[in-house]
């Protein structure tokens, strides 16, 4: 499963990057936002950190408007995946985006029918929300299994990128599920490091290796 990074901070980024496991970046306006600068400003720093697909999303809600916006989010850089709603016209400008070669990234997908809807309409990626599905009493994770079904029955190309990941657990489900991306604020990507037995054999192995070479005197 690839790992993108959900934050558009560019401080999380070089820290993620800078492991050499994350695998793109995905944005979306509340996360711009929060960073001050203009979509286009973010978006292209993010992309001379990370040489991976990175959503950049629209805001406009009207088809013909949210295909000239898509159009010039895709000239900022290669990389960049137009990231659109889905509703009726998301999914129009979608398939029309996908005919002129434009790469799209259909997000705010709560249901397998809407996911073969976006995969239809030719989205490189669908982006069903894991965590607010559960936030609603859903099993968000049953919605990344069916959605992981459908396209595999019937050959679909689209990626299926697990959203709105909250906590280690998503993601490993995610990955067990099939997912082929899984999208994280950085908080969650650092916890999958964590394991108390790593640290304490750690500990251990440093400890038994200076007693022994203190002891004796020996060269390492
Ligand atoms: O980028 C969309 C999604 O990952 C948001 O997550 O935690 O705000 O539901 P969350």
């Amino acid at each position: 499963m690839k790992i993108f990074l959900d934050t558009a901070n560019l401080d999380e980024i070089r820290k993620g990057a800078d492991w050499g496991i994350v695998d793109g970046v995905t944005t979306n306006p509340s996360l711009i936002a929060k960073e001050g600068r203009p979509i286009e400003e973010q978006v292209r720093m993010i992309c001379d950190i990370v040489d991976g697909d990175i959503s950049a999303e629209v805001v406009a809600t009207e088809a013909s408007e949210m295909i000239r916006e898509g159009q010039k989010l895709a000239k900022i850089h290669k990389n960049i995946v137009v990231k659109l709603p889905l509703i009726r016209d998301g999914i129009k400008a979608c398939a029309a985006l996908s005919k002129e070669g434009i790469r799209t990234n259909v997000t705010l997908c709560f249901s397998a029918n809407q996911a073969l809807l976006a995969a239809k309409a030719g989205a490189y990626i669908i982006s069903p929300f894991v965590g607010r599905l559960d936030d609603i009493s859903h099993d968000g994770m049953e919605l990344i299994h069916n959605i992981c079904t459908i396209y595999e029955n019937y050959g679909f190309k689209t990626q299926v990128l697990a959203a709105s990941l909250r906590h280690p657990l998503h993601v490993q489900d995610s990955a067990l599920a099939g997912a082929h991306i899984g999208t994280m604020p950085f908080k969650v990507l650092d916890m999958l490091f964590n394991h108390p037995l790593t640290d304490r054999g750690l500990d251990q192995f440093l400890k038994d290796h200076a007693k022994a070479f203190q002891e004796t005197g020996a060269k390492r």
